[in-house]
């Protein structure tokens, strides 16, 4: 975890990266060339083994932000008279409403609160509700709050109903354990600068291959008709499109460094570390969680804003940046908040240097965390 003097990214990607991931950048690939052509292959591949897909998925990967990737997903997937529900608990499950009217996909919005998970019954509840149906969107950790959705208990009641799952696993997969066994999907969504830890730029979607090859003429857009690039790079062995060499490479470092780390479980541990570090502190200052610890992922904490009339967010994120961290701002509509992102090539003693300068943006402001509390108490 060796870095230079930048500032610590306490966002959900882009986050901070290793030097090693970093280098892996410091040189230049040409598109037809067969060892970068060899690197896609092989990322592709250990891809779909985190999720345990073995022969019957395939790894498609697409230029762009994680978006482009949800996108490409609904559009492929999902048949033009198909019809998807969004449970909604947050800003990414909004995101796919948005992206399935765009689309011209019939889409039901279910509203569930912010600061609690989808569950399986939540699902079966809403099928039985509308039997026209085809298609589960669903987010599994919503960065938007930080809750974690019950992904196995919706993938069940897919399966068991013969419906489609698209999963949108942007800031879980890598860390949040997914195996297709017990968690089977159509296709299953991430990109290269969340817990990969690589540098944002490439999105990839992981499909049933069955599923990929009726994907064939779907596409309402040639830049992200996934099963023509997955055509394409079966024969060529190459993109159809300028690659995004570096972020190639560097994922391909990224990934190595995953699987020296000990892989999923491991990266889990560190993260869940991160979490519990940055909780325990920010508590003793006197801040509270936006979630309950108990449907907390240890992904992203959104902590409610400090009470005190004084405090202005800009004011707040630019003084700890000044002593090296780069906070995020909330995406809650009705509650003033601010997020830490527990990911990235970071440790728990950063996470405790967090919380020390946090301590300290409060003093320099002259901010009580913990004001509406203590109001309370006298
Ligand atoms: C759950 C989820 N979905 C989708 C996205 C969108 O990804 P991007 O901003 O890379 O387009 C994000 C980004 O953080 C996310 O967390």
């Amino acid at each position: 975890m060796i870095r230079g003097n930048d500032p610590i990214l306490l966002t959900p990607g882009p986050l901070t990266t290793s030097l090693t991931t970093k280098q892996a950048m410091l040189r230049d690939w040409g598109s037809w060339d067969a060892s970068f052509n060899r690197i896609t292959l092989s990322i592709c591949k250990d891809l779909v083994e985190v999720v345990g897909g073995g022969a019957d998925y395939a790894c498609v990967p697409l230029q762009g932000s994680g978006t482009f990737a949800v996108e490409a997903a609904i559009g492929n997937v999902v048949p033009r008279d198909g019809k998807v529900l969004v449970p909604n608990n947050g800003a990414y499950c909004a995101r796919i409403v948005k992206i399935c009217r765009y689309l011209g996909r019939a889409v039901v919005d279910l509203p569930v609160p912010e600061d609690q998970p989808v569950t399986g019954a939540t699902i079966a509840a809403a099928l039985d509700a509308d039997p026209g149906i085809t298609h589960v969107a669903q987010v599994h950790c919503e960065t938007g709050a930080g809750v974690l959705n019950d992904l196995t208990g919706v993938a069940q009641v897919c399966q068991a109903r013969g419906k489609g799952l698209i999963v949108d696993a942007m800031s879980s997969f890598a860390a949040l354990p997914i195996d297709v066994a017990s968690t089977p999907f159509d296709a299953l969504v991430a990109a290269s600068g969340k817990c990969l830890e690589g540098v944002p730029g490439m999105g990839f979607v992981i499909l049933r291959k069955a599923v990929l090859e009726g994907c064939a003429g779907n596409s309402h857009s040639l830049a992200m008709d996934l099963h023509d690039q997955y055509s394409y790079m079966q024969k060529t062995t190459q993109w159809r499109f300028t690659p995004p060499t570096h972020v190639v490479a560097a994922l391909r470092a990224a990934i190595d460094q995953f699987h020296q780390e000990g892989g999923q479980p491991a990266r889990l541990a560190r993260y869940t570390e991160n979490c519990r570090a940055l909780i325990d502190g920010m508590r003793s200052l006197g801040f509270r969680t936006y979630l309950p610890d108990a449907v907390q992922a240890p992904i992203i904490v959104t902590f409610h804003a400090p009470a005190d009339p004084a405090y202005v967010f800009k004011a707040f994120y630019e003084a700890t940046r000044e002593r090296g961290y780069i906070l995020y701002p909330g995406k809650l509509t009705q509650v003033e908040t601010f997020r830490v992102g527990c990911i990235g090539a970071i440790d728990a003693n950063e996470m405790r240097n967090v919380v020390t300068a946090v301590a300290q943006t409060l003093t320099a402001l002259g901010l009580h965390a913990d004001l509406a509390r203590r109001r309370l108490a006298a």
